[in-house]
């Protein structure tokens, strides 16, 4: 695979969805940067003359061969970005899975089960909150009354966002919520993804595999005060949440220290707002991931505890709701040690970051993770990065993947 190969099909999606102060990209869900990458992609199938296959759940399908029985070999990634992300976490996955099928193709390679290419929808939760809504929804790890009820920033919720959404295929529209038939057919789902850290730099490698996925999930904060005048109420009278929040933003980085874990609360949202003003609510967001489930809870737990010891203080209250949670992933055991032979002896390594792979692997299918290095370890910000080179490197890994779960032998 040359890497201008790459690099070209690369540049022709690059563009959609950028956001030229930053050069972070904005393709949140159902979006019109999120209609036009489903666009893109339903040309890139269509000139491979890959079958489209849309859900009901906002995930969109293009198969080499017909999906049939139990035997399909899936593989693809998504779209979505995180506000200002980078461009690589998630279409590096449909890109290479393009260009692994055009390997294949002119490797003369006919396969003896299905290929599929799968754009899951609404992976990074930027726009509703719950992370991987789409593959959730289609493996049933959501409860598909409450997936539709979600609202985005502006009160439009999931129902109207799906609805909304142009045909993909002459078909009527599946039903939202599960979907044990499409599951059913796969035997195994393998996710190329960027690496979101620096061990491939520093085991010198362009490609991996996955092991494991941390335990984590995302916990919404309400601090509730009162909001006054910033000039005349005395510091004794007030009853500042944001103290609270402070409080609680030093406490989540000391208690994931103290556990090796890693918490992180990057989101807040303040009200009302204003500089002259005390707050009368601020809600924030904690994102906590450990090694081990049990870590994660007593870290969310000890997070908690401050932040009410704290709100005490300040006679505010602070409420604590979980809004995506995410088990332990320990990948296919078989899966991975045939991959990691098949592609020569690749290192084998755990994340800290979640996948659509994650909500599948949970769901019983076989599932995978490729990893390609990414020089800087950045993600979910405009610096993420990996090289044509490496990138051309990770096709060509995904093409021996798929030749070796899509022919001979069963995967
Ligand atoms: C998704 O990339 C996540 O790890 O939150
Ligand atoms: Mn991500
Ligand atoms: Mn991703």
């Amino acid at each position: 695979m040359p890497q201008a190969r790459f690099a070209a099909l690369w540049q022709s999606l690059a563009p959609i969805g950028q956001d030229s102060r930053t050069g972070g990209y904005l393709r949140y869900a159902f979006t019109e940067a999120d209609a036009a990458c489903r666009e893109w992609f339903a040309e890139e199938a269509a000139d491979r003359e890959l079958t489209l296959d849309a859900d009901g759940n906002g995930n969109l399908f293009a198969w080499w061969g017909a999906e049939t029985g139990g035997d399909a070999v899936l593989c693809g990634s998504h779209f979505d970005s995180v506000p200002h992300g980078g461009g690589y976490d998630g279409p590096l996955g449909i890109v290479s899975a393009l260009l692994a099928v055009d390997v294949l193709r002119e490797r003369g390679f006919r396969p003896v089960r299905p290929i599929g290419i799968a754009v899951f929808a609404e992976e990074e939760g930027s726009r509703f909150g719950v992370a991987c809504l789409g593959s959730r929804l289609l493996t049933g790890a959501i409860d598909t009354a409450r997936a539709l009820s979600l609202v985005d920033a502006n009160g439009v919720s999931v129902a109207t966002a799906l609805a909304g959404l142009p045909p993909a295929t002459d078909d009527d529209p599946a039903p939202a919520g599960p979907d044990p038939d499409r599951l059913g057919r796969l035997a195994a789902f393998v996710e190329l993804h960027i690496e979101q850290g620096r061990a491939l730099v520093d085991l010198d490698a362009p490609v991996g595999v996955a092991s494991a996925i941390w335990p984590h999930g995302r916990w919404r904060l309400d601090f509730v005060g009162e909001a006054n005048h910033a000039g005349t109420t005395r510091m004794a009278d007030r009853h500042d949440p944001m103290l609270a929040f402070a409080h609680t933003v030093i406490a989540a980085s000391e208690e994931a220290r103290a556990a090796a874990a890693h918490a992180t609360i990057g989101r807040v949202s303040v009200e009302p707002n204003a500089t002259n003003a005390i707050a009368g609510r601020v809600t924030a967001w904690l994102d906590a991931r450990a090694a081990e489930q049990s870590t994660v809870d007593s870290l969310v737990s000890a997070v908690h505890e401050r932040a009410k010891a704290r709100a005490a203080i300040d006679g505010v209250t602070v409420g604590l709701t979980a809004e995506s949670v995410s088990g332990e992933t320990a990948f296919d055991a078989g899966l991975r040690d045939r991959l990691a032979a098949a592609l020569g002896g690749v290192p084998v390594l755990p994340t800290g970051a979640g996948h659509d792979a994650g909500v599948l692997s949970a769901a019983g299918v076989p599932t995978a993770m490729l990893f390609v290095r990414n020089p800087t370890g950045i993600s979910h910000a405009p610096a993420e990065y990996a090289t044509d080179a490496d990138c051309a490197a990770g096709v060509l890994a995904l093409a021996t993947v798929l030749e070796t779960l899509a022919g001979g032998a069963a995967p």
